[in-house]
């Protein structure tokens, strides 16, 4: 059974009561169960983490390195949050250990602030989401299954 690694960056942890007109009312456990479930639709395994602390998630894109260089991984999805546009660091370990990446925002940031509309991570994505609000997990796990 190959796993899919489901990293939630900063502030994620607040979601539920974090700008809910943004984000919506939806609480990070509340993703988990969407993610464990279109998992089990994919009899996918599911690892579900959230940091607030970039070298923590760089070290989770090593530890997805390692999984994908076993042939167990079918792939990460990650909401890097606020490092998504700051972050070369993140850049560099999805480059270095050549994972399949979704990079996925619940909001549309090409709708919000100018500084939202850079990702450093796009470039070393194979596919980016945005806008779908918190379905977008369910949907880009959906598309994982389906590469
Ligand atoms: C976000 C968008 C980012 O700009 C922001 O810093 C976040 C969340 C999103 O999911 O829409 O923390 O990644």
């Amino acid at each position: 059974m190959k796993t899919v690694y489901v990293l939630n960056g900063p502030n994620l942890n607040l979601l539920g009561t974090r700008e809910p007109a943004v984000y919506g009312v939806h609480t990070l456990a509340d993703v988990e169960q969407m993610c464990a479930a279109a998992c089990a639709r994919h009899g996918l395994a599911l690892q579900f983490r959230q940091s607030n602390h970039e070298g923590v998630l760089v070290d989770w894109i090593h530890e997805a390195g390692q999984c994908h260089a076993r042939g167990e991984l079918a792939g990460v999805v990650l909401n890097a949050g606020a490092y998504t546009h700051t972050s070369v660091a993140l850049l560099d370990a999805i480059k270095g250990t050549g994972i399949t990446l979704i990079e996925l925002h619940i909001s549309n940031v090409f709708a919000r602030e100018s500084f939202r509309h850079h990702s450093w991570i796009s470039a070393a994505a194979r596919a980016v989401m945005c806008g779908f609000g918190v379905q977008g997990y369910a949907l880009a796990i959906d598309g994982l299954a389906q590469m």
